[in-house]
């Protein structure tokens, strides 16, 4: 039987959507909350159980950004963090990191519950295995570190695998859900009785004043405070582009003619990391990440995840393909607390390092308390105006590299490639009077320019032909071939252009 790939998460194929109208006229509220994310919706359903009158303002669908491309895993258990967060802040920045993530677990179990969300959730093991005697010691430093760290780890778990491991660590009783669908009965949870929900509402203005403005093409919120949780942080101040680095990486989900897909979910020691999962009936695969942007020539992210899916098990097909990125900090610690330090108008959340759905639910915890005065453990530890002085190299790297993206790209000599040389499905890079114009030809052999300056600091933007868009390789954001934004921090579209010269 032939089938067709979707190119787009299992998560977003089976979840209807609401339907929330988009924000016309001035909305008055208590906290307006950019982004329809698990953070914002979190955050929102918090605040609203402690009497606080909450819009969320989302840009596209509510669940439809990294909340519904992922892996489902919501784990306190994650790869080797303990090991790196107790090496680079010690063991008391691993304890909290453990408790925060175990309550994030929780909370998202106790939403799912008392909300009555349909998003089937099952309790699972969280593995950390080695795929080589060389993991092995890594998978026994990360044992011990989150022994040490609070959580009842097991050494040695068997992985229940079809392939050879050398050691693993496991964590009973972590969570996989549908994600999408939380996010959904979250948001249900959200509107009503003074809290709205506000769909395709991009947020291109935020002013902090008494109250603050929060500013779309059709309409206003004004709060006395607002939340930025649009996973990249949206504005420029705080000066968050120069301390995160968003990294991409890619999934397939496939049905087996034999066997069920694992029963833990799992995820190799080493790099390239290899990471499994499953929905109710499928089998998930994750992995090929990179840095957003820079993509290595000549990698195939799905066509190496299909191959391992096909090595290691009977795979009848591959049903679905999508992508997800995400922002990791200098120095490996989330960032959620004020945007900037002293203000206490504008808050944010960001940099979950892959594992946003158990760091999403301990963020809105933290964020809740701060918006409602309540005192919070971790607020100090995830503050976004730490100081993490050890990390300051990795803080060099990363700005040295987006200064040579911004940099070289307006120095490297330009495609001349001419638009009638464009191959269906591919891009190419052409200049002529009006600059640099990216000119993508589609199956139809329609051609779709734009201009190649990301609208967010400038860098020049490269075509990402696994995912047929345009992004950029200084912060992360991507356009789609017409233009319109995708990915955050950009809010607004690129120029289109007239294709230079003709057409085929
Ligand atoms: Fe910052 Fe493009 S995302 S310059």
């Amino acid at each position: 039987m032939q089938t067709t790939t979707a190119q787009h998460s299992l998560w977003l194929a089976d979840t209807p959507d609401a339907g929330y109208p988009s924000l016309s006229g001035t909305t008055r509220c208590d906290v307006a909350v950019v982004g329809g994310g698990w953070t914002g919706l979190t955050t929102a359903l918090l605040l609203k159980r402690a009497g606080v009158r909450v819009a969320v303002v989302e840009a596209a669908r509510v669940g439809a950004g990294v909340s519904g491309n992922n892996t489902a895993k919501v784990s306190a258990l994650q790869a080797t963090m303990y090991s790196r967060i107790a090496r680079e802040h010690g063991a008391a920045a691993a304890a909290d990191y453990a408790r925060a993530s175990t309550a994030g677990v929780e909370l998202v179990a106790e939403l799912a519950a008392r909300e009555g969300i349909d998003c089937d959730p099952r309790r699972r093991t969280a593995v950390t295995y080695a795929s080589t005697e060389q993991e092995r010691d890594a998978v026994e430093a990360e044992a011990e570190a989150a022994r040490e760290a609070g959580l009842e780890v097991t050494l040695d778990v068997g992985p229940d695998l079809p392939f050879p491991t050398y050691g693993a660590v496991g964590l009973d009783e972590q969570l996989l859900l549908h994600p999408r669908r939380y996010a959904a009965g979250l948001a249900a949870a959200v509107e009503g009785d003074g809290c709205r929900v506000f769909e395709r509402s991009r947020v291109r203005q935020v002013r902090e004043g008494k109250p603050c403005r929060v500013v779309t093409a059709e309409g206003t919120v004004t709060a006395d405070r607002v939340v930025i949780a649009t996973h990249y942080p949206i504005l420029d101040r705080g000066v968050f582009f120069a301390r995160l680095e968003a990294t991409r990486a890619y999934c397939v989900a496939a049905r087996l003619r034999e066997g069920t897909p694992p029963a833990v979910m799992a995820i190799s020691a080493g790099s390239p990391a290899w990471s499994t999962s499953a929905s109710a009936d499928l089998l998930i695969l994750a992995g090929q990440s990179h840095p957003a942007g820079r993509r290595e020539a000549g990698t195939r992210p799905y066509d190496e995840l299909t191959a391992f899916a096909r090595r290691h098990w009977e795979v009848e097909e591959i049903t679905h393909r999508w992508s997800a990125q995400d922002p990791i900090p200098y120095d490996h610690l989330p960032m959620i607390g004020t945007y900037r330090p002293g203000l206490d108008r504008v808050y944010v959340a960001t940099g979950y390092q892959k594992w946003g759905l158990s760091t999403s639910a301990f963020a809105a915890i933290i964020l809740a308390d701060l918006l409602t005065g309540k005192p919070n453990p971790w607020a100090d530890r995830f503050s976004p105006h730490r100081l993490s002085v050890r990390a300051a190299p990795t803080l060099a790297r990363l700005n040295t590299t987006v200064a040579a993206n911004l940099v070289g790209d307006r120095l490297r000599a330009p495609d001349t490639t001419t638009p009638a040389d464009v191959p269906p499905g591919e891009a190419r890079v052409v200049r002529d009077r009006q600059g640099k114009t990216g000119v993508y030809r589609d199956e139809d052999g329609k051609l779709h320019a734009v201009s190649l300056r990301c609208t967010h600091l400038g860098c020049l933007l490269r075509f990402n032909d696994a995912e047929r868009s345009w992004d950029c390789p200084c912060h992360g954001s991507r356009f789609d071939v017409d233009g319109a934004v995708l990915e955050g921090p950009a809010t607004r579209p690129l120029p289109r252009r007239e294709p230079p010269g003709n057409s085929r």
